[in-house]
């Protein structure tokens, strides 16, 4: 696609199930623009990952999922990831003017609080990418949550302030575009570090689990594919993919 389309069509929604399950139906009746964004005030049964519910009151916050046919290897999909990433937690820190972190592969956090969430979809035939919508949660005036595994906060909380939504739409769009032309630009070296020196509890010790067994590491990086590194007081370097390895916190 020309860069810098992100954002440039928008599909406004009153109340959906999700925007990721609207986009996906979208896929089977066009091929909808790059870029264009789907959002929407309320969602019944919004999703967030590991099966879980994404939680938001009617109006509150942002909800959109994004069209994009990125041209990558399926196998790059981790760069992609790295890129929707890096976006919103820029976003987010600009706008706060506070430090943000990537909890890997891809919450949001400011200190230990999650303020943002994303859910990938990727539509892969052979080793390419046909489409990926990325669906993404900003807490923007939301004052209360459920209690989850990591609590939440929102824009509102961290900065006393009422936000437009509308407003950090434009301001996501234009780090999304950014990440975007990183990527088609083939910056790979730039979107890797930059993430890595994003990412929450890098090189600090910290407890994790996996398989049942509890251990004090050190997260060291990433790999090409998204594994994520941690390093065991023994100088051991474990690799583990997306669920199996969670974070424990004090
Ligand atoms: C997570 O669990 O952290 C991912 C949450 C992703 C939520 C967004 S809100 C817009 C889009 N539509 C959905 O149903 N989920 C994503």
């Amino acid at each position: 696609m020309s860069i810098q389309n992100i954002g440039k069509y928008i599909i406004r929604l009153d109340s959906v199930d999700s925007t990721n399950n609207y986009t996906s139906a979208l896929f089977a009746k066009e091929n909808p623009a790059e870029g264009t964004v789907i959002m929407a005030d309320y969602q019944e049964a919004g999703r967030g990952q590991r099966e879980t519910i994404w939680e938001s009151e009617h109006g509150k916050n942002l909800l959109a999922s994004i069209i994009l046919y990125p041209k990558l290897d399926a196998s790059d999909y981790f760069l992609f990831n790295q890129c929707i990433s890096l976006a919103v937690q820029e976003m987010t820190e600009t706008e706060l003017g506070k430090e943000v972190k990537i909890k890997w592969p891809n919450d949001i956090l400011v200190k230990r609080k999650k303020i943002a969430g994303i859910l990938i979809e990727n539509t892969i035939r052979g080793n390419s990418f046909l489409h990926s919508i990325a669906g993404i949660g900003i807490n923007a005036n939301q004052l209360k949550f459920q209690n989850y595994f990591l609590p939440a906060t929102s824009f509102s909380l961290e900065k006393k302030n009422i936000y437009m939504i509308s407003d950090l739409l434009n301001k996501l769009c234009s780090c999304l575009n950014k990440w975007y032309t990183a990527l088609e630009k083939e910056d790979f070296d730039f979107i890797s570090s930059s993430y890595s020196k994003k990412m929450y509890k890098k090189d600090e010790p910290a407890f994790y689990e996996s398989k049942g067994e509890k251990f004090e590491g050190i997260i060291r990086g990433v790999n090409e594919d998204g594994k994520l590194w941690i390093e065991k007081d023994n100088g051991e370097l474990l690799k583990f993919s997306f669920k199996e390895v969670k974070f424990l916190f004090e």
